[in-house]
């Protein structure tokens, strides 16, 4: 039997007792009801934009991704787009609503919060997870006390029929699935008539072929992390609640004192590299907003929180290890992609010394969603350096800043409109 409670504990912060003993208590029950072995890695991320956003969505992620389109579903208000690398890593699974006026959960998570309300329909929704027995991993969920969008309601939301959706969190609103897939079989969702789509076809083409006369279509890797940002009161709950519903094991947190936030991450227990099921990181305040004043500390991770709703925040994307024209390959990499017209919202941080390079590009305008690189050198085996996460979460929430001007120039607009 798989013991989730093995693996070794990295990182300085300290969890409430709270934490640590429904940490042993879940996972222990967790493997014991077998639950562990029968869900496996991430299939899909799902993430759903505004009307006519998709399609260059598809083209950005084309570009600075390895995903390939391989086909369009279509259904009474939606596109659902599938990008794909191959068995080994999840899908991107890019959702455009056909109507703005369009309304439902998803668009109502969004609605409350300033700048996520600019964009009502645009929002990360969350992971599809690999299961082997989907009857046996939802009867034991619901016995836990997870609820599940009911058939009808995933086929009224129009998401794939042979997928089983829990309902958003209350502390991250990601939602996770569950789909039954054999490792040999293929990967397939039920959902509308499937078409190549011509458009999106063109798009993506011309981004693959940008890509490789940029000489960066070797470079780059699937998925390493997704950063989920949560308010400070939610991070423990967040973790076991993301913990209780897949086979991830706790691997350990750090304090980033300088942004007054945590970085808590999470990992496979089926899987120990991240291109196969990537890591969830889950990122919080360590004090909540309203005691700023009093402690004068930095606020940017409560400061996305209060603007955007708890979400995924970034897709970090591994970068071969190596060098192109002398250059390490992750600053080789952002300099084709810079010279694009694409911003980044800091120059690449890190040295082979710490282990890694990263760095954030700005938010995409369809998605909202920040795209980190990330080189690890040589065997380096920690996940992160600790001045990199300061600096990025630091340059994270500068760009924000502006994102907050202009949502609110925008609101202005309207209402004099
Ligand atoms: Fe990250």
């Amino acid at each position: 039997m798989i013991s989730s409670l093995d693996f070794p504990r990295h990182g300085d912060k300290e969890n409430s007792s709270f934490f640590e003993d429904y940490l042993q208590r879940l996972l222990h029950e967790r493997d014991r009801s077998g639950l562990t072995g029968m869900i496996d890695q991430v299939e899909a991320i799902m993430i759903t934009v505004d009307p006519g956003n998709s399609i260059r969505y598809i083209g950005e992620l084309a570009l600075m991704t390895p995903y390939e389109y391989l086909v369009t579903l279509e259904s009474e208000s939606h596109w659902t787009h599938i990008l794909r690398i191959d068995m080994n890593s999840p899908d991107f699974v890019i959702r455009e609503v056909k109507e703005r006026r369009t309304r439902g959960i998803f668009r109502s998570l969004n609605e409350v919060y300033p700048i996520g309300a600019v964009k009502p329909n645009s929002r990360y929704m969350g992971e599809v997870l690999r299961v082997t027995d989907m009857h046996s991993v939802v009867e034991c969920q619901q016995a836990r006390e997870f609820r599940f969008f009911s058939q009808d309601e995933t086929r009224r939301l129009e998401l794939p029929g042979n997928i089983a959706f829990v309902k958003p969190s209350p502390y991250t609103h990601n939602i996770v699935g569950y789909m039954e897939r054999a490792p040999e079989q293929i990967r397939v969702y039920s959902l509308g008539i499937s078409n190549i789509d011509p458009e999106v076809q063109e798009v993506y083409l011309a981004a693959k072929e940008l890509q490789k006369q940029l000489r960066i279509d070797d470079l780059i890797l699937p998925i390493d992390h997704l950063a989920t940002r949560v308010y400070s009161q939610n991070r423990e709950v967040a973790i076991l609640e993301w913990l209780s519903l897949s086979s991830y094991y706790y691997w350990g947190s750090y304090d980033i004192r300088d942004q007054n936030s945590s970085t808590n991450v999470t990992k496979s227990v089926h899987h120990t590299d991240e291109i196969h099921s990537p890591a969830k990181v889950f990122t919080a305040n360590n004090t909540p907003y309203f005691v700023n004043h009093l402690e004068k500390l930095p606020s940017p991770t409560e400061t996305f929180v209060r603007n955007y709703g708890p979400r995924l925040h970034h897709i970090a994307l591994a970068v071969r290890d190596g060098e192109t024209d002398g250059q390490e390959n992750i600053e080789y990499v952002v300099k084709q992609i810079a010279a694009q017209g694409r911003n980044f919202l800091l120059d690449v941080i890190g040295s082979r010394n710490q282990g890694l390079k990263q760095i954030f590009s700005s938010a995409s305008e369809h998605s909202s969603l920040i795209i980190e690189y990330v080189q690890r050198f040589g065997d380096f085996d920690g996940f992160f350096a600790r001045d990199n996460v300061a600096a990025l979460t630091h340059a994270a929430g500068v760009e924000e800043e502006l994102l907050e001007l202009n949502a609110k120039a925008s609101r202005t607009h309207e209402g004099a409109a």
